[in-house]
């Protein structure tokens, strides 16, 4: 069976029992206090807590999904037969309870159901569930279900917190006791512990396959477990997992998910996958997943999601260096993921690659003289530590991640004071910020000069789109960092090119004309009479600053708005503007992602 057979199969199977199917949501959740979507369930948390009606907003409560997901604790992890930063995780959904509602027997039978029709040996099922720990007590009811659906007592084992109660995502939120079901790949996979079976530590014999959440607690603010006005069933097969499982695999990197990249990394290298798996498994992780952050329009920085970006491009350059793969080969295998995926997330199709090329230019440029520095650091050292300035050293000046600079210190049983690290990127961040805070004259910022430039385009943007589409666009929210900007705005339809280009024009002959910027401080009343736009107005004092954004000579405003800035005095040295993307945020508001080159 082949990855885009199994998919469809667990789509259908769910579907012909009444499920509706879902579409992926996007890799970046509303949810903000987490980075990446790390699940199916996440984007139905409002429904599973019972904040919003899931039969009003998808006529049923019995839905099924093949999610995109990433994660990032598991970077590092990487290149062992399991893990990656992205995969993929199909789930269904029971969300709460009236007649046609299921819970823990349906969820139960519907499992063992689908892995039958898959051909897998019941025989060969082993299935752990929650023991009871702390405030919430064991799941006698699952343990019951499952022996009465024909799996023996001798192979149900009962785990604590750790393993057998799932979530919530974040600090609070819906969570519950969790029964998974693990393979048994035969004696020969195994350790012959006395001890081993699921969850075993010291042999890859069982492989946890799908896990069956029972959802019925709420995890408050002040930690405590809360029944949930009803129960939901939430459930997650790990993809990867089970497609290497049925086509007897070792790993999801020898299936056909990425049988051509392998194939075309040995090509390139010149070198054998079974003798370089690691390297062959992070150049092929990291592609994919790559091409998947970008399809969502992340681009390398150094915060959030933009980080993890850069750090999986630095690591993939790294790794292509260690078995001579040619870094420009890299984007041919960006084209074999692309054609992978792209009829089950078309959104890969609008990978962008130039951003990996800037990127690795970038690097490049450093990776050579920073690697020898490594090198002559590690030979001088007896004490095997890498201290904090000279990692930070690194960090700046060479643009490693802090995460690959450990890494290369640990291949050679070297630590690095992380601690130390900490201490002096604060120390400098504090530096950059005084120097900041008195370039601005005296407001404080964090921004740094790029994130001042964006915060001024943003103006123009905004000032820009209310000309080009009209005075209903009105700003819903923005985000700067120094690599770019993002701005949501409250307008219906998508922007057309033609649309898109105008407003892009528009902005960039404002910067050549030079306007100026003025700053005036004065009362929010006033501020709005003299038209100042003023779209956050519960979050101003009684005092605002306005930023007027006029032509010197002929005393034309092009913007005025109430913000707290910083700003430049003038658009001259902003360079060119450019919208790199457009696209639907929520209903009713549209998000744009711009640099400024
Ligand atoms: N939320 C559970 C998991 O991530 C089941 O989907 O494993």
């Amino acid at each position: 069976m082949t990855s885009e057979e199994l998919r469809k199969q667990f789509l259908d199977f769910f579907k012909q029992r009444g499920h509706i199917i879902i579409p992926s949501s996007s890799l970046l959740p509303s949810d903000k206090t987490v980075l990446f979507t790390t699940a199916g369930m996440q984007q139905f948390s409002l429904y599973l807590s019972g904040k919003k009606d899931v039969v009003k907003d998808f006529k049923a409560r019995h839905l099924a999904s093949s999610q995109k997901c990433f994660r990032t604790d598991d970077i590092e992890e990487v290149g062992d037969d399991t893990h990656h930063t992205f995969f993929e995780m199909l789930g269904n959904w029971s969300i709460g309870q009236d007649e046609d509602g299921y819970f823990k027997e349906g969820a139960i039978k519907y499992a063992l159901e689908f892995l039958d029709l898959l051909g897998l040996d019941k025989d060969r099922l082993h299935i752990t569930v929650f023991k009871g720990e702390g405030s919430v007590s064991k799941d006698e009811e699952a343990i019951n279900l499952w022996i009465n659906n024909g799996i023996p007592k001798e192979r149900i084992r009962e785990y604590g917190k750790k393993d057998n109660f799932w979530g919530p995502v974040g600090d609070t939120g819906p969570c519950g006791p969790c029964s998974e079901l693990h393979y048994d790949r035969g004696e020969e996979y195994g350790c012959g512990g006395a001890n081993c079976g699921p969850n075993c530590d010291d042999c890859k014999r069982f492989v946890e396959i799908w896990n069956l959440v029972f959802m019925q607690y709420n995890k408050n603010e002040k930690g405590e477990y809360e029944l949930l006005s009803q129960t939901n069933i939430d459930t997650g097969i790990g993809f990867e997992r089970l497609i290497s499982l049925l086509q007897e695999k070792n790993s999801s990197y020898e299936t056909d998910l990425f049988k051509d990249v392998i194939k075309k990394i040995e090509e390139v290298s010149d070198k054998k996958y079974l003798e370089y798996k690691k390297e062959f498994r992070v150049i092929a992780d990291h592609a994919r997943s790559i091409v998947f952050l970008l399809s969502e329009g992340i681009i390398p920085s150094n915060v959030s999601q933009g980080y993890i970006l850069r750090r999986l491009i630095r690591r993939s350059i790294r790794y292509c260096k260690l078995i001579n793969f040619d870094f420009n080969s890299f984007y041919s295998l960006m084209d074999l993921i692309v054609k992978k995926y792209k009829d089950i997330y078309p959104e890969v199709l609008s990978t962008d690659y130039d951003v990996v090329r800037k990127e690795e230019e970038k690097f490049n440029k450093t990776i050579e003289t920073g690697l020898q520095r490594i090198e002559k650091l590690l030979l001088s050292k007896e004490n095997r530590t890498i201290t904090g300035e000279e990692s930070f050293d690194l960090y700046q000046t060479y643009g490693f991640p802090i995460e690959l600079i450990e890494e290369i210190a640990n291949e050679r049983d070297f630590i690095v004071d992380k601690k130390g690290f900490e201490e002096a990127l604060k120390k400098h961040q504090e530096i950059s910020r005084e120097g900041s805070e008195k370039k601005f004259g005296g407001v404080a910022s964090d921004s740094g000069e790029m994130g001042v430039k964006y915060h001024t385009v943003t103006h123009l943007l905004h000032a820009a789109l209310r000309k080009i589409l009209g005075e209903h666009v009105k700003q819903m929210g923005s985000d700067i960092n120094t690599e770019r900007l993002r701005f949501d705005f409250a307008h219906n339809t998508k922007m057309t090119s033609e649309e898109i280009k105008k407003v892009e024009d528009l902005v960039n002959e404002k910067i050549k004309e030079g306007l100026n910027v003025q700053k005036q401080e004065m009362p929010l009343d006033e501020a709005i009479k003299s038209g100042a736009i003023a779209f956050f107005k519960e979050k101003y004092g009684d005092m605002v600053f306005v930023w007027t954004i006029y032509n010197p000579e002929t005393k034309e405003v092009f913007s005025k708005e109430v913000c707290g800035g910083p700003h430049v005095d003038n658009l001259k040295d902003l360079g060119m503007f450019e919208i790199i993307k457009e696209e639907s945020s929520s209903a009713g508001v549209r998000r744009i992602k711009a640099i400024l080159k």
